[in-house]
């Protein structure tokens, strides 16, 4: 979840504005209430932040301790600071609820094998014609989701 919305933030951009003037990076002037846009689909992918592969999907990236030890502000699908999402923690766990109890009951197949990814936009982004089949599952045990007290929700003391 957490490399799926660094790729594909639902929130591509959002619209922040200083209390006072402000010199962004040593280099851009923004006066006070002037708004400026953050790009969270590009800032997400910068490779001076992710690597030179910030580009491909590596859930890998955000295990073992790796996600934690990215500066805070490198992850920002929630978005950053006072104003950021106060559902945050909400929809984690919902995601991680709806997921677990799909893939409990549930085998799934892409609709098309071949689909290749085209992305949508209103206010948020989605998948484009993605389609998923999903069968009930038979011969396979089933799984039982424990309670547990750290849902994994990426936010930083
Ligand atoms: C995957 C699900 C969600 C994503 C990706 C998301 C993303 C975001 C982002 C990026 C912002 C910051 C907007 C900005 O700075 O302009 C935001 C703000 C907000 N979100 Fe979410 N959100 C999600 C789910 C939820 C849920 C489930 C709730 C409520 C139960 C919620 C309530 C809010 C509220 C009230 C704000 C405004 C906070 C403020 O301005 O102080 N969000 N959300």
């Amino acid at each position: 979840m957490r490399e799926t919305l660094r790729l594909t933030p639902t929130a591509p951009a959002r619209t922040v504005a200083p209390f006072e003037d402000t010199t962004v990076g040593g280099k851009y002037l923004i006066h006070k209430g002037e708004s400026i846009i953050v790009n969270t689909y590009d800032c997400q992918r910068d490779k001076k932040v992710w690597g030179q592969d910030a580009d491909e999907f590596k859930p890998e990236r955000m295990l073992d301790g790796k996600y934690e030890a990215m500066p805070r502000q490198a992850w920002q699908a929630f978005g950053y600071g006072l104003r950021a999402c106060i559902g945050g923690s909400f929809a984690w766990q919902e995601a991680q609820i709806a997921l677990v109890t799909i893939f409990q009951q549930f085998d799934l197949v892409m609709d098309d094998p071949t689909y290749q990814l085209q992305i949508k936009q209103t206010l948020s982004i989605k998948p484009k014609n993605l389609f998923i089949r999903a069968s009930p599952r038979k011969d396979k045990p089933r799984l039982f989701a424990l309670p547990t007290i750290n849902n994994g929700y990426p936010a930083k003391a």
